[in-house]
């Protein structure tokens, strides 16, 4: 059965909800890194991202930065903050800039667009990306004018019903046309989705997975939901790190030439999951081998190798660290920034697991 499916040319949702309650998802996850090799290769991109302002105004109900969380000390920096980060980034080898924020209408489209020109001037300009939520058509073509490469806007879920549970402000049709815009208008475009939102079935991942390749997406962050005590969905499950792994393979065999990012999220909750092991394994940069001796990690399996089921890319923090701590949209540890040092460290993590950091 698994093989019927694996071969045919179009997964629709049920085939999708059959491969996500398998049994043994290995062949799926050999599937799926397989893919990669053949059309991305072995290469992991690195990208820089710069959380440049925490103030937002929507309220979406699992979001630790939603203006309903009175409790947020709120932040923005300055345009000089913020090429003096991107330019460090830069330099440390980065050779894209993600820029994000909450949606803030202080940066408008003219305050956001001179950022994108002055990173753009940098010498040995680097992609950028814009990751500011959902903005008006001229304010997406304004940026591109300004040297807007790509344009992040997750769709959260793809379940209507779901989404207007979870978002007091805004439907998924205005999110799904806005994406369909950015896609109009040449950007690189990247949407994706939460695992785990309460309330989420096998089958809202499955549309949710279709919807990525309806856009089409170009690049699809899927990570799990992680219960933020601050929003109205404290105490809910946490997103299980397994469902989110199989999630995204099942993501590369759909889009085989998708730029896939291991998310934040699924690092911190794949590291409780491998500390919970008790074998002292970790994901996380510097906890690795090179420390205690051991060999490099040789086995392949998910849990153990974050690059061999699909992913393709890293997102690095390189907002200042007094910024960082206030932008929570999940709870997280935060270690000190060192653009360059983090950067090194990274790249010696993906050697480890026998890709290419770029
Ligand atoms: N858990 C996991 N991811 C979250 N995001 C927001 N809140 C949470 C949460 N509680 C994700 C959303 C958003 C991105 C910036 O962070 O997908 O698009």
């Amino acid at each position: 059965m698994i093989k019927e499916i694996l071969q045919k040319k179009q997964l629709n949702q049920d085939d999708i909800v059959r491969l996500l309650e398998l049994a043994d998802f290995s062949p799926v996850y050999k599937a799926a890194d397989r893919t990669r090799a053949e059309h991305v290769g072995d290469v992991v991109h690195l990208r820089a991202i710069i959380e440049f302002s925490n103030v937002c105004k929507r309220q979406c109900r699992y979001c630790g930065i939603s203006r309903e969380n009175k409790s947020l000390p709120r932040f923005r920096m300055r345009r000089e903050e913020i090429l003096e980060t991107a330019a460090q980034a830069v330099d440390a080898g980065y050779r894209t800039i993600v820029l994000q924020s909450g949606e803030d209408d202080y940066f408008t489209a003219e305050r956001l667009g001179e950022i994108i020109s002055d990173i753009k001037k940098l010498t040995n300009p680097p992609a950028v990306t814009i990751s500011c939520g959902e903005r008006s058509r001229a304010d997406f073509v304004y940026f591109k004018e300004k040297g807007a490469d790509r344009y992040l806007l997750k769709h959260e879920t793809a379940d209507a019903g779901l989404y207007d549970r979870l978002h007091p402000c805004g439907t998924l049709k205005e999110r799904i046309d806005c994406l369909k815009t950015i896609q109009g208008f040449g950007y690189e475009t990247g949407s994706g989705f939460m695992v785990g939102l309460p309330g989420q079935t096998l089958e809202t991942i499955a549309a949710d997975l279709l919807l990525l390749k309806e856009i089409p997406c170009q690049m699809a962050g899927i990570g799990p939901f992680i219960a933020n005590p601050k929003t109205p969905l404290a105490g809910e499950k946490n997103g299980d790190p397994e469902l989110t792994r199989r999630a995204v393979a099942i993501a590369r065999l759909l889009l085989p030439e998708a730029n896939l990012p291991l998310t934040t999220a699924l690092s911190v909750l794949s590291q409780e999951e491998n500390s919970h092991q008790g074998d002292g394994r970790q994901q996380d940069a510097g906890q690795t081998d090179e420390n205690n001796g051991r060999q490099a990690v040789r086995s392949d399996t998910p849990a153990e190798n974050p690059f061999s089921f699909g992913a393709n890319v890293v997102m690095k923090k390189v907002t200042p660290d007094e910024y960082k701590a206030a932008y929570e949209i999940y709870p997280a540890e935060f270690k000190k920034t060192d653009i360059f040092a983090d950067r090194r460290e990274l790249e010696q993590l993906i050697k480890k697991f026998h890709r290419i950091p770029k």
